[in-house]
């Protein structure tokens, strides 16, 4: 994970969703400023009843019990709207960060893949988990402390001008001290505070992709090493951290001492004015009690500023992804045509980064209802042809119509409807096994999934689970084998029924005699339909209707098996490679 660079300016992205809950923030501001005075009031209240009793023989008991009455009225209001003030305050915060991931989830869906073949899994949780929560340290944090320090330091000001102006005189010439002493341990604290965080998102970069890899890495035996090298980074983050706290350690002692040798001061210098009779006892009692308050603020607000500085460099990265625009954009108002499933591609090149192209002029029309295979070395561009058909990424050059219409003037929707893929690898999702199958649309009947399921031949399956078609299913699905998440996979398509069914090793994982059914159901379901299908296994091809050969992401050879044969080219040299391989299992 890298550091990203990280300007002030970011801080603009969360002004949408501050204007969203102004009126909660508002009133919780508001609350702060009612209990910061309420706060401050008391120490004058009890600076009342001291020189009640020390400036008269015989003190107004009257005004004594109620100046204690009103005491005690304002700590019970100050508890009461303190717990009011954090609850909204905390719950704002949350429901900023709940609105911003839900934001970022949204953004990131809508997102090619090509976003998501630049950024690791690691990175991308850390923007949608971590980034979002050090907002919510901002809000309720920086923003609370900075305003109740502002609020406050204004008022003892004042309170404290009020009382004695030759003593507050003396005590505000502290303040460049203090604030000398705070900006000089904050900008240690902040760096600490940034080592520390990069730290743990390397440290849960790392997590993720080793848990994602678990197999590997045990298959590797590479256990031990794996664990040293998470131990490495868990111990740097380890470290940061001590140093963050020590260094918070020491500011925050070094603060609490120069409080306390200011009110060492106050006393020695007050109490000589309380003997000589030019100050009150209650007085010095009062400005004892603001010194304390007096410092915290100060420094309580250059400490925040590290979590001003998290939630700049938390939210660039928020912005960053907002800023990433989606690259398969949907061309407005666009209608989709009734679809016949004719495809056809125009010269059309390819390139997932730029300067390394895939795929070179491709030319090829399918009509509807045709079936057409492909076939080819690894790595030759099968895949990627069939990336193109269903838009998971955009030609680089050229155009792939569909019906008569560029596909980039479809409607997302409309295009993906149309177009239904079964891959080698099948995904599911943490649900039940009839969910996985009409992918949480509860509007499709469970009776329908069952036939779909029927029509792949994944019933036998199901029923054999404990559940039958409840049985939750985990998130990667391993409690299923590959061939039969593929057979899932199948009754998905069948149950979607899209005009175009692409299969891109869609039966790699099955025993011949599965497959053999399988294929039978694919053709029951294919009638009619576009069906383009990629083997390795040649006679799985051999009866389609168009065979094209692709090598080095060219098209070199089209036509059929017999065609393709009678040509005595490549496809040739593979029919004929594979027959070798048949009788010769020793070469594979
Ligand atoms: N997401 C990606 N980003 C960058 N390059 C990619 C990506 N996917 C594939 N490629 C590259 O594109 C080329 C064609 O890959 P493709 O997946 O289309 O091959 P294929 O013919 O389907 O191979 P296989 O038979 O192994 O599935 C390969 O060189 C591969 O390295
Ligand atoms: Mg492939």
């Amino acid at each position: 994970m890298s550091r990203e660079p990280s300007r002030i300016g970011a801080l603009a992205t969360l002004i949408p969703y501050i204007l969203r809950y102004r009126a909660r923030l508002l009133c919780s501001f508001l609350l702060v400023v009612a209990v910061v005075a309420i706060d401050l009031i008391q120490p004058w209240l009890v600076k009342e009843v001291i020189d009640c009793f020390t400036a008269s023989s015989s003190p107004d008991s009257g005004a004594v019990l109620l100046i204690s009455a009103v005491y005690l009225a304002l700590v019970l209001l100050s508890f009461g709207l303190t717990f009011l003030q954090e609850l909204w305050l905390q719950r704002t915060g949350l429901s900023i960060v709940r609105s911003v991931r839900i934001d970022l989830f949204r953004h990131m869906q809508r997102l090619s893949l090509r976003y998501f073949d630049q950024n690791s899994p690691g990175r991308i949780i850390t923007n949608v988990a971590n980034d979002t929560e050090t907002l919510n340290t901002f809000f309720t944090q920086f923003l609370a402390t900075t305003l109740r320090g502002g609020i406050s330091l204004l008022l003892i000001m004042g309170f404290m001008a009020r009382l004695d102006t030759v003593i507050a005189m003396c005590c505000f010439l502290l303040l460049p001290a203090v604030m000398l002493s705070a900006t000089f341990f904050q900008r240690r604290l902040q760096a600490a505070n940034a080592a520390a965080r990069h730290r743990l998102g390397v440290f849960i970069g790392y997590l993720a992709e080793n848990l994602g890899g678990m197999r590997i890495v045990q298959i590797f035996h590479q256990e031990a090493k794996k664990q040293r090298q998470l131990d490495e980074r868990n111990r740097a983050y380890f470290n940061a951290s001590v140093e963050e706290n020590r260094r918070f350690l020491i500011f925050f002692n070094v603060t609490e001492m120069l409080a306390d040798l200011t009110v060492a001061a106050l006393v020695w210098f007050g109490g000589n004015g309380v003997i000589h009779g030019v100050v009150s006892f209650g007085v010095l009692y009062a400005f004892v009690g603001y010194i304390r308050r007096f410092f915290q603020p100060v420094s309580m607000v250059l400490l925040q500023m590290s979590s001003l500085q998290s939630a700049i460099v938390a939210s660039s990265r928020i912005a960053q992804t907002f800023s990433e625009v989606p690259d398969i954009s949907e061309s407005q108002g666009a209608e989709a045509p009734t679809s016949e499933g004719r495809i056809l591609f125009e010269n059309v090149s390819f390139a997932y980064r730029a300067g390394y192209p895939v795929l070179h002029d491709i030319n090829l029309v399918i009509r509807p209802g045709e079936r057409v295979g492909f076939v080819g070395a690894t790595g030759a561009g099968k895949s990627s042809i069939m990336n193109l058909v269903a838009r998971f990424y955009d030609v680089t050059s050229g155009v792939v119509l569909i019906d008569g219409k560029d596909i980039r003037e479809w409607p997302l929707a409309d295009l993906r409807a149309v177009v239904g893929i079964v891959q080698q690898e099948v995904t599911l999702f943490s649900g039940t096994v009839i969910d996985n199958v009409r992918f949480f649309r509860t509007d499709i009947s469970e009776e329908r999934v069952r036939d779909a399921c029927r029509m792949a031949g994944a019933e036998s399956i199901i029923l054999r689970l404990p559940d039958g078609y409840h049985t939750m299913l985990s998130e990667r699905a391993a409690t299923l084998s590959a061939g039969e998440r593929q057979i899932l996979s199948f009754a998905r398509v069948f149950l979607f029924n899209p005009r175009i069914l692409i299969l891109d090793e869609a039966t790699s994982n099955l025993d011949s005699r599965t497959e053999v059914i399988l294929q039978e159901a694919i053709h029951r379901v294919s009638a009619g339909r576009t069906l383009l299908v990629i083997a390795h296994r040649l006679s799985t091809v051999h009866e389609m209707d168009l065979i094209c050969v692709l090598d080095n992401g060219r098209i070199v050879e089209k036509g059929t098996h017999r065609e393709l044969l009678a040509r005595q080219g490549y496809y040739q040299r593979l029919h004929h490679a594979s027959k070798t391989m048949a009788v010769r299992p020793e070469l594979l």
